[in-house]
C-alpha cells in the first residue's frame, strides 16, 4: 500500500534544497509569482482557461445540482471533503434520462500560492484529475467542464462524493482556494434515440467499479507509486455476466518525476556528484496488471502544470490537459474469462524507471448482460514485446548529449460468450519513444525534444458483424532552457516549449463508421528571475492552435497571451475536408537547435 502523504511538504523541502544547492544543471521546478513585485493596475480578476472543444450539448434545459461549495485553506493531509451525492429526482426534473451529463467546477483565488493537484471522486470512481489555477494578487477564476456522461449508471445512484486538494496555506502562502462543484444534466430530446452520440459504444457502462484506495485516509484516493520497483495493487471483483470490460486509468506524476522527460540518466548524475538530483532518464511507462500478469501499458502525455517550468507562460491560457488531465483505456474484454469466476482479482499497477512520486487509480468500466445471468470467456493469444529502450550517450562533464529510443507492442485476444454469442475481442496497443536531450553550457542550458506514438486498437467479432475502433496518438514535449545562476539563491531562467496533443480515432461498426481528429499545439516562450522559489519578475507568452473535426462537428481555436493579455483569440465552427482528414504531426523544433545567446533579464 502507498505510504504517508508526504508529497507536498517534501516538494517543498526539494524546493528549498535544490535552489540553495551546488550549481545545478536547468532544473524546472514548480513555482510561483511575488504578487508584492508583480503589481499591476489591474483591478479585475484573471479568468484563466485551458482551450478545449465545448461540450456537444442537446437542445433541452438541464437539469443542475449544486453538489459542493467548500474553501481549501490548509487541507494538506487531511480527509478528503466528503458529501452525499443523490441524482436528479422527479421532484427537481422533469426527466429521468439524460444524453448528456457535466461536471462544472469554479474556483476563484487570490494572494500567492502553488499550483495543488486535486482528484473528484464519486463512490471511490475518479471523475476529474486536475491542477488549480495559481492566483494573483488582484485574484483569479476558471471553471472546468468536462462531460461525465460515461459515468452514467454511477450517476443514478446515491453515492458519496469526495474532493481532495492539499493546500497549504501560511504567511507566504496565502491563497485559498474558494470552490463550487456542480453537475448539470440535460434531459433527453424525444427525437434522441437512448445514449448515443457520436461514438459507436452503443451506450455506457452498466457498472463502473472503483479501482482506487478505500477510504478513509487523510489523502487523495489515488495510489502513490514511488520508485520502480513499487507496485500498487487493488483487489476487485465482477458480476458474473459481464460481457466487456474498459479499465479507465488515471494518471499523474510529481516532485521528483513532474518533468520526467527532463531528468538526466543516472551516470551523469554519479559522474558529475550531482546527488539528490532527478534521474533515472527520462523514459516512463505506466504497466498495468491483472493477477500479476502485464495486460496494458500507458505512455502519458506531459501535462506541465500551472506552475511548471515558468508559471508566467500559463496565464491565462493554462497547458494542455493540465485542468482535465488525460485519462487513458484499457479494453479488459479479451481477459474477462479469468475474471468470470465470481471471486476477487487483483489490479496492479507500477511505473518503470519510477521516482518519487505517481498518482495513479483507475475506474473499471463493465456492461452486463441482462438476459444471462453468467457469460462465459477464454483468453486465446498474448503478445507483448519485451520492452526495449536504448540509449546512446556522449557526454564530458555536464555537456553532452543522449539519445533515448523504445517501443513495446501488447496483443491479447480473447471471446466471450453471452447472450449477444460469441465475441472475440483483439486488442492491440504500440508505443514508440524518442527523446534527445542536449546539455551544454556545464548543463545551464538544457534542450530536451521527446516524442511519443500510443496506438490503441480493438476489434470484436460479432457473429453478424465486426466493429473495430483505433486511436492513433501522438504526444510532442519540445524544452529548450537557459538558466543562470544569480548567486544568493537566485536565477534568471529563459524557457521556451512546445507541446502538442494529437489524436485520431477511427471506428467502424457495420455500415457505420466515424473519424475524428485533434491536433492541438502550444508554444511558449518565458523569461523570470526566481528568487527562492518565488518568480519576482519575468513575461510568459504562449501561442495556442486547437483544431478538431469529426464527421459532424467542427471546432478551431487559435489565441495567444502574452504578460497575462490575450494578444488574438480566434474561433470558429466551420472546417474544410482537408482540415478534418489532415494529420500532420507537430514536433517543437527540428534537430540540430540553433544556437542561441544567453540573456541576462
Ligand atoms: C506586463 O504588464 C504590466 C501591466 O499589467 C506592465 O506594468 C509590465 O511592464 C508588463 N511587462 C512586460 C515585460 O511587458
Ligand atoms: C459559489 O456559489 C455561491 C452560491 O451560488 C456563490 O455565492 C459563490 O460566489 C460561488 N463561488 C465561486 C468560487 O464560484
Ligand atoms: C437516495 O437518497 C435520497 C436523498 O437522501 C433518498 O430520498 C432516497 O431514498 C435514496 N435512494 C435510495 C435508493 O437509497
Ligand atoms: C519502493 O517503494 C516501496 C513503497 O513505498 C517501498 O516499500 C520500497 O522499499 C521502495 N524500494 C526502494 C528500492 O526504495
Ligand atoms: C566527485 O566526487 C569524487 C569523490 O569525492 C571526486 O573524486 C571527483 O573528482 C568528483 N567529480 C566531480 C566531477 O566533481
Ligand atoms: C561525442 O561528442 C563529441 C563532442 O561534441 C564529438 O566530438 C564526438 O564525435 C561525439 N562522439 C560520438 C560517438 O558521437
Ligand atoms: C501509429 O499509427 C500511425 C498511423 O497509422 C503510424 O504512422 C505510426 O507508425 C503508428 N505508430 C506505432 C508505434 O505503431
Ligand atoms: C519510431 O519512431 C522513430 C522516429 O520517428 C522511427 O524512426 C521508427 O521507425 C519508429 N518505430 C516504430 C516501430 O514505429
Ligand atoms: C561545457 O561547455 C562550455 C561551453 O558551452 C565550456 O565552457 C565548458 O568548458 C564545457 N565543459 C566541459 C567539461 O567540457
Ligand atoms: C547577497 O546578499 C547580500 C545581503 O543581501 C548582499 O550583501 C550581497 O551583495 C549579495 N550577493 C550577490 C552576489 O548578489
Amino acid at each position: 500500500m502507498a505510504s504517508t502523504p508526504l508529497s507536498l511538504l517534501s516538494l517543498l523541502l526539494l524546493l528549498s534544497f535544490s535552489l540553495i544547492c551546488a550549481k545545478p544543471p536547468t532544473l524546472h521546478l514548480h513555482l510561483t509569482t511575488d504578487p508584492t513585485t508583480t503589481t499591476t493596475t489591474d483591478t479585475l480578476p484573471t479568468t484563466f482557461f485551458e482551450v478545449t472543444k465545448p461540450i456537444k450539448l442537446p437542445n433541452t434545459k438541464p437539469c443542475s445540482t449544486h453538489i459542493l461549495q467548500h474553501d481549501f485553506a490548509y487541507t494538506y493531509g487531511s480527509p478528503p471533503v466528503s458529501t452525499p451525492y443523490s441524482p436528479p429526482s422527479t421532484s427537481n426534473c422533469p426527466s429521468n434520462t439524460f444524453s448528456r451529463i457535466v461536471l462544472q467546477w469554479s474556483a476563484t483565488c487570490k494572494g500567492r500560492q502553488f499550483d495543488r493537484i486535486f482528484g473528484v471522486w464519486l463512490g471511490g470512481v475518479e471523475l476529474l484529475r486536475s491542477c488549480t489555477a495559481e492566483p494573483r494578487a488582484t485574484g483569479i477564476q476558471w471553471t472546468v467542464k468536462k462531460d461525465i456522461t460515461r459515468y452514467y449508471s454511477l450517476l443514478m445512484t446515491n453515492q458519496t462524493l469526495d474532493v481532495y486538494l492539499g493546500n497549504i496555506v501560511d504567511t507566504t502562502y496565502t491563497g485559498v482556494y474558494h470552490v463550487n462543484l456542480s453537475f448539470h444534466f440535460y434531459p433527453n430530446k424525444l427525437s434522441e434515440n437512448g445514449l448515443n452520440l457520436g461514438t459507436l459504444d452503443n451506450k455506457w457502462a452498466d457498472l463502473i467499479i472503483p479501482i482506487s484506495r478505500n477510504m478513509p485516509m487523510n489523502d487523495g484516493l489515488w495510489f502513490e507509486i514511488e520508485n520502480s520497483t513499487d507496485v500498487e495493487v487493488k483487489e476487485f471483483r465482477v458480476p458474473q455476466n459481464v460481457y466487456r470490460a474498459v479499465l479507465e486509468v488515471y494518471v499523474s506524476f510529481h516532485e521528483n518525476d513532474e518533468f520526467w522527460p527532463t531528468n538526466v540518466v543516472n551516470e551523469y548524475v554519479l559522474d558529475n556528484n550531482l546527488t539528490g538530483y532527478p534521474g533515472n532518464g527520462p523514459f516512463r511507462e505506466v504497466v498495468v496488471s491483472l493477477d500479476g500478469g502485464v495486460i496494458g501499458a500507458v505512455w502519458p502525455f506531459t501535462v506541465v502544470y500551472t506552475g511548471g517550468v515558468n508559471p508566467l507562460l500559463w496565464r491565462p491560457i493554462t497547458g494542455i490537459g493540465s485542468f482535465d488531465l488525460p485519462t487513458y483505456d484499457i479494453e479488459i474484454t479479451p481477459f474477462l474469462g479469468s475474471i468470470l469466476n465470481g471471486k476477487t482479482h487483483e489490479f496492479g499497477f507500477s511505473v518503470t524507471n519510477a521516482l518519487n512520486v505517481w498518482y495513479i487509480d483507475a475506474n473499471l468500466h463493465v456492461w452486463l448482460d441482462e438476459k444471462s445471468e453468467k457469460t462465459t470467456g477464454k483468453l486465446l493469444t498474448q503478445n507483448i514485446s519485451p520492452l526495449h529502450v536504448s540509449l546512446v550517450s556522449n557526454y564530458t562533464g555536464l555537456n553532452g548529449t543522449f539519445v533515448t529510443k523504445a517501443t513495446r507492442s501488447i496483443k491479447s485476444t480473447g471471446w466471450v460468450q453471452s447472450s449477444h454469442g460469441k465475441i472475440v475481442t483483439e486488442t492491440t496497443q504500440k508505443f514508440n519513444y524518442t527523446n534527445i536531450m542536449v546539455m551544454a553550457e556545464n548543463a545551464d542550458s538544457q534542450i530536451v525534444n521527446q516524442i511519443i506514438e500510443f496506438n490503441d486498437s480493438v476489434y470484436a467479432k460479432i457473429p453478424s458483424s465486426v466493429v473495430s475502433k483505433e486511436s492513433l496518438k501522438t504526444f510532442s514535449f519540445y524544452i529548450h532552457s537557459d538558466t543562470e545562476d544569480k548567486g544568493n539563491g537566485s536565477y534568471a531562467e529563459l524557457a521556451d516549449i512546445t507541446l502538442g496533443f494529437n489524436e485520431k480515432k477511427i471506428g467502424n461498426s457495420g455500415s457505420k463508421s466515424f473519424t475524428s481528429v485533434l491536433e492541438n499545439v502550444q508554444n511558449g516562450q518565458g523569461s523570470m528571475f526566481v528568487k527562492g522559489n518565488l518568480v519576482v519578475s519575468g513575461l510568459g507568452s504562449t501561442q495556442q492552435m486547437y483544431k478538431y473535426g469529426d464527421d459532424e462537428f467542427c471546432y478551431f481555436r487559435d489565441v495567444s497571451s502574452s504578460n497575462y493579455t490575450i494578444i488574438y483569440d480566434k474561433e470558429g465552427h466551420t472546417c474544410s475536408k482537408s482540415e478534418k482528414s489532415g494529420f500532420s504531426f507537430v514536433i517543437g523544433k527540428h534537430w540540430p537547435f540553433p544556437a542561441r545567446d544567453r540573456h541576462a533579464i
